[in-house]
């Protein structure tokens, strides 16, 4: 069956709204900015999709390598260089890259630790000392205390022909991860897409830093539409002489 991530147009249509890459890109460009990185800097984003935040960053004279294992989704990206490869083993120089960011659900894909700290290992490595580590993360819903006991249709939508509904699961407290599906069809026959994503809290920053060898920075909202989402600015420690 279909998958969302094998066809951009429709991933976009039905994922699209619930936020402004380029206006998270101006936010990230900013706050790097405010610490010396501006364009042309060399950016990598693993994971990038359709790389909406890299052409956003491209189109304002960053030099940026989108990485992504999905050849359907890096066809979308137009102003950043595709480069298709598994995210936790870049075809990328070590220390070439100024900042590296990880957008939308980047990290929570990664619900196994060895992977995950595989693909903190490989970010740390192509990021320069000194280099900024951007990652967005969303406020978890279970912090408020908005826990579903089981699973629910949270949106049903129609796009084009599509029509298509979110279906969130019961939180998995045992693994730390929660289940989200979308399915429906259009006029080219059903879709489905699921994902577990690791929950992810402010302390998971914490073992962010470490993995990567880089500092808490700041904290900056991506945009006013998303006021739950955040860039957190993480910054590569200096190599000791
Ligand atoms: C939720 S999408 C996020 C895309 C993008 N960052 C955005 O802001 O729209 C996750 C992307 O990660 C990619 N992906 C998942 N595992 C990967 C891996 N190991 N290496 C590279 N890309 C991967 C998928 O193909 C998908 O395009």
């Amino acid at each position: 069956m279909r998958k969302l991530t094998d066809d951009r147009a429709l991933y976009e249509a039905l994922l699209g709204d619930a936020r402004d890459p380029s206006a998270e890109a101006r936010v990230a460009s900013r706050a790097l900015a405010r610490r010396g990185i501006v364009a042309p800097s060399t950016i990598v984003e693993p994971c990038a999709g359709h790389a909406p935040h890299g052409d956003a960053l491209a189109r304002a004279g960053h030099r940026v390598l989108a990485v992504d294992l999905s050849r359907a989704m890096l066809a979308g990206a137009r102003r950043a260089f595709p480069l298709r490869a598994d995210a936790c083993a870049m075809p990328i120089r070590s220390a070439v890259a100024d900042a590296v960011i990880l957008a939308f659900e980047a990290l929570a894909l990664f619900v196994d630790d060895d992977a995950l700290l595989g693909l903190l290992a490989e970010c740390a490595r192509v990021l320069r000392p000194g280099g900024c580590l951007l990652v967005d993360l969303e406020e978890p819903g279970w912090a408020r205390g908005d826990v579903p006991s089981r699973a629910h249709t949270y949106r049903r939508e129609r796009v084009g022909d599509a029509r298509a509904e979110f279906l969130e699961h019961p939180l998995d407290w045992r693994r730390g991860t929660q289940r989200f599906e979308v399915r429906g069809r259009d006029r080219r026959g059903a879709f489905r897409e699921q994902s577990v994503l690791r929950l992810l809290d402010p302390a998971q920053v914490a073992l962010v830093a470490r993995a990567t060898g880089c500092f808490l920075a700041d904290g900056q909202a991506l945009q006013a539409r998303s006021p739950l989402r955040l860039w957190v600015i993480l910054r590569r420690l200096p190599a000791v002489a």
